[in-house]
């Protein structure tokens, strides 16, 4: 098995709206996990404005760390190396939290670990868990809808992805025309517990290739079936909202289950995961856990709540399986 010597990490996470630092010992076991969201101050834009989104990170990262040591009952002497989000993600907030581990890792003089965002939602289901590759796993999150062959802790191979829109993308877009408040996926999520799932049809685009997605097509086609839907009848707006909700997301909810399954069979994987923030959505773990229930020769790892949108555990978790140490005496500023 690959994995770093390291066996406590602390790692930050700052790819877009979270200020995240946590400390995890052998990529599995988390010791704190602090996440301060900045959903509250992208709220009333109706979705992340980078220039604040980098000015909350600068605001917030000292507090979590110190609130981080405090958990973990920890100095920062004992840590053995210092992990930070390099990319993908918007530039201004990976500075924050990259150039934070960097600098860590300068004044205690313990190595840095750059992390591709990535591959830390997947690392994510390493966390409290036995997973061990190989194990194919759903990628799903507001910039990325990808079918991954995880063949081992540090070779991934991309068997499918989104040909347009992500799904976490997908649902914003929809809940933003049904004018829900951001964040729009756990919102539209929460709707959908409380409307009928065949109240509408709507298309499941098929595109040439089996194992990638498209969702731009079922964002306009929601667009117009609930306008329509208003139109015919304004006074009855919260249930159209609620049956849209919980329609579209027994499209999605269908369409990932069903390439995710096509896709592990002929691979031959039994041992399916899924990551990502839409992989808190409650009906996409309601339908993958189901069908695991009754079929028990498949085995099926979703991370815990507070793993699947953005955090640094995952972070930690992917800095001990697929570390990539940088050269931190180049460049040290420069890079992110
Ligand atoms: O992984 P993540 O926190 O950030 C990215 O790397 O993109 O994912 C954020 C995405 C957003 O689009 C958000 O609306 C979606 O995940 N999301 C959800 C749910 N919770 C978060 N989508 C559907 N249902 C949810 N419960
Ligand atoms: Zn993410």
């Amino acid at each position: 098995m690959t994995s770093s010597n390291a066996k406590t990490i602390l790692a930050i996470e700052s790819s877009c709206d979270e200020t995240a630092v946590a400390i995890v010992q052998d990529g599995r076991h988390v010791l704190c996990n602090i996440i301060n969201s900045q959903a509250k101050l992208h709220e009333k834009y109706g979705g992340v404005v980078p220039e604040a989104a980098a000015r909350e990170h600068i605001s917030a990262i000292n507090a979590c760390l110190d609130e981080a040591l405090l958990e973990a009952k920890m100095s920062i002497n004992e840590v053995d190396a210092f992990a930070g989000t390099l990319g993908p993600g918007l530039v201004g907030s990976l500075l924050i939290g990259a150039n934070t581990a960097k600098t860590l890792s300068v004044i205690t003089g313990k190595p840095f670990l750059g992390i591709n965002h990535l591959y830390a939602h997947v690392a994510s289901n390493y966390l409290d868990s036995d997973l061990e590759p190989p194990f194919l796993c759903l990628l799903v999150s507001g910039g990325h809808t990808q079918l991954i062959h995880v063949k081992s802790y540090t070779e991934m191979k991309i068997i499918g992805e989104t040909l347009d829109d992500a799904v976490g993308e997908a649902y914003d877009k929809v809940a933003r025309i049904m004018g829900l408040p951001y964040p729009g996926g756990p919102n539209m999520d929460k709707l959908a517990q409380t409307g009928n799932p065949k109240a509408y049809t709507l298309p499941k685009a098929t595109t040439k290739k089996p194992f990638d997605f498209s969702f731009s097509g079922l964002k306009t086609a929601s667009q117009r079936t609930f306008e329509t839907a208003i139109a015919e009848n304004p006074d009855n707006a919260e249930q159209i909202k609620a049956d849209m909700a919980a329609s579209f997301q027994h499209t999605v909810v269908t369409t990932l289950f069903k390439k995710t399954k096509a896709c592990a069979d002929e691979l031959g994987i039994k041992t399916m995961a899924i990551a990502g923030g839409v992989s808190a959505n409650k009906g996409l773990r309601a339908h993958f856990q189901d069908f695991v229930e009754n079929n028990p020769e498949y085995r099926l790892f979703i991370p815990k709540m507070s793993y699947c949108t953005d955090n640094a555990a995952m972070v930690g978790a992917s800095a001990f399986f697929n570390p990539i140490t940088e050269d931190i005496k180049q460049e040290v500023f420069s890079r992110a």
